[in-house]
């Protein structure tokens, strides 16, 4: 797979050398392009990446927050979401850690291609996902894989404060050598005793020996590693079954979920049982069709599928419905994933930001948040 540079993504010489403590605050609105500073290798399959704005700029966001990039890739824009994994105490970069996901276009190219130089368009930042908005004196940090990032920018801001809050950081990865900034967490475990990181591992082998904790995060092992965690403001973030676990065994644990707070990368697959239920759906929406609700034909021109899309349903939800897999996040208008160039038709789109004025005038669209208003055609 290619990387053209096209609309600002590519090489553009040399990174700038000297560094210069910038006033300005960066904004996507006026100068969307962010320059690859430096590629470094967490894990033999994560890599993070540091972006400096193309103009003097600082960054200013909350920790846990993302951002929205468009990928140039084989002649296509491509839209995805990564957590800022840097702490917002650190102005001057932003850092996002991504893991190689076997088959995933933005995933591969950033760990073949994007290379120190090169240039990336990014809007945002983003999402409320934030121990910024949850003041606490204990936090419980939970994650899996590459879920760590957020807390982990979270982490990174109470250590550079030198703030006192009570974290416990409890990390779940396949193997030991796939603890992402295992390193990082450790020294501030050790020079800051109201830091604790706990990584559980699945699996160990004689290339990767490990003397912690093995198997996967259970009530037991929060017993016995936050006995406290009751008194605790929790977040997690991970892959979606260990999401849900983790809440079902607070929730059994008599937690006060008020004081729960997830996020999704919406990493699952469709399982057997969610593609026969996504079939049933498509029946579904068949029948819905013969209902008095006015029903448009939505054309995907590439991947040549016709589906029919009641006036009151959006896209992304009756593609969905018929089975299809469409990049997707927030589906709510607000993060940008979804964004598709609509060739023709018209839509009614309430969105909550993830699109610009100029994107929706050069005719593209949020396929979570749009329902039709005439038969379509969209490139996907
Ligand atoms: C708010 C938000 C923040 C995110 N932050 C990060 C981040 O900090 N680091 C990061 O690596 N990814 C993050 N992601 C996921 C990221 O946006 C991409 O989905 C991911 O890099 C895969 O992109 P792709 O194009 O290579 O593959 P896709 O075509 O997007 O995905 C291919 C398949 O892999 C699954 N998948 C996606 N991401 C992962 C993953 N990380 N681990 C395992 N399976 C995965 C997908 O569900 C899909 O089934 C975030 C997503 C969201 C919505
Ligand atoms: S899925 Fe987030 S804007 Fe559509």
């Amino acid at each position: 797979m290619s990387a053209t540079a096209t609309d600002g993504a590519g090489t553009n010489g040399p990174p700038p050398s000297a560094f210069e403590p910038a006033e300005a605050i960066w904004t996507g609105e006026t100068d969307d392009i962010l320059i690859c500073q430096a590629v470094r290798d967490e894990t033999h399959d994560v890599k993070t990446f540091v972006l400096a704005p193309a103009e003097p700029g600082r960054f200013r966001y909350q920790p846990g927050q993302f951002m929205t990039y468009a990928f140039e890739i084989g002649g296509e824009t491509i839209y995805r979401c990564y957590t800022i994994s840097s702490a917002p105490t650190r102005p001057d970069r932003i850092a996002l850690t991504v893991k190689r996901v076997p088959g995933g276009p933005v995933s591969n190219w950033l760990h073949d291609s994007f290379k120190p130089g090169m240039r990336l368009r990014a809007a945002g930042p983003m999402g409320d996902f934030t121990s910024s908005a949850h003041p606490a004196a204990k936090y419980l940090f939970l994650s899996g894989g590459s879920g760590i990032t957020p807390v982990m920018s979270m982490a990174r801001t109470f250590h550079d404060l030198g703030r006192e809050e009570d974290v416990t950081f409890i990390h779940s990865a396949r193997s030991p050598a796939d603890i992402i900034f295992r390193e990082e967490l450790e020294a501030m475990a050790r020079v800051n005793p109201a830091f604790r990181f706990v990584p559980i591992v699945q699996n160990v082998g004689p290339l990767a020996p490990s003397t912690g904790l093995r198997g996967f995060l259970t009530r037991e092992i929060l017993d016995l590693v936050a006995p406290d965690f009751r008194e605790r403001e929790v977040f997690v973030c991970g892959p979606t079954p260990y999401m849900a676990a983790v809440r079902e065994m607070l929730a059994a644990a008599g937690y006060d979920m008020a004081r729960y707070h997830d996020e999704s990368f919406n990493f699952e697959t469709l399982s057997a049982s969610e593609q026969s239920e996504a079939v049933e759906a498509e029946e579904q929406l068949e029948s819905e069709a013969e209902a008095p609700v006015k029903t448009y034909k939505v054309e995907f021109s590439k991947t040549r599928r016709t589906i029919d899309v009641p006036a009151d349903m959006t896209v992304l939800e009756a593609a969905k419905r018929a089975g299809m897999r469409l990049p997707s996040s927030c589906s709510q208008g607000l993060c940008g994933t979804c964004k598709s160039k609509k060739v023709s038709g018209t839509v009614e789109m309430d969105h909550k930001g993830g699109i610009r004025q100029r994107e929706i005038d050069a005719g593209m669209v949020l396929l979570c948040c749009s329902k039709p208003t005439s038969d379509l055609v969209v490139e996907r």
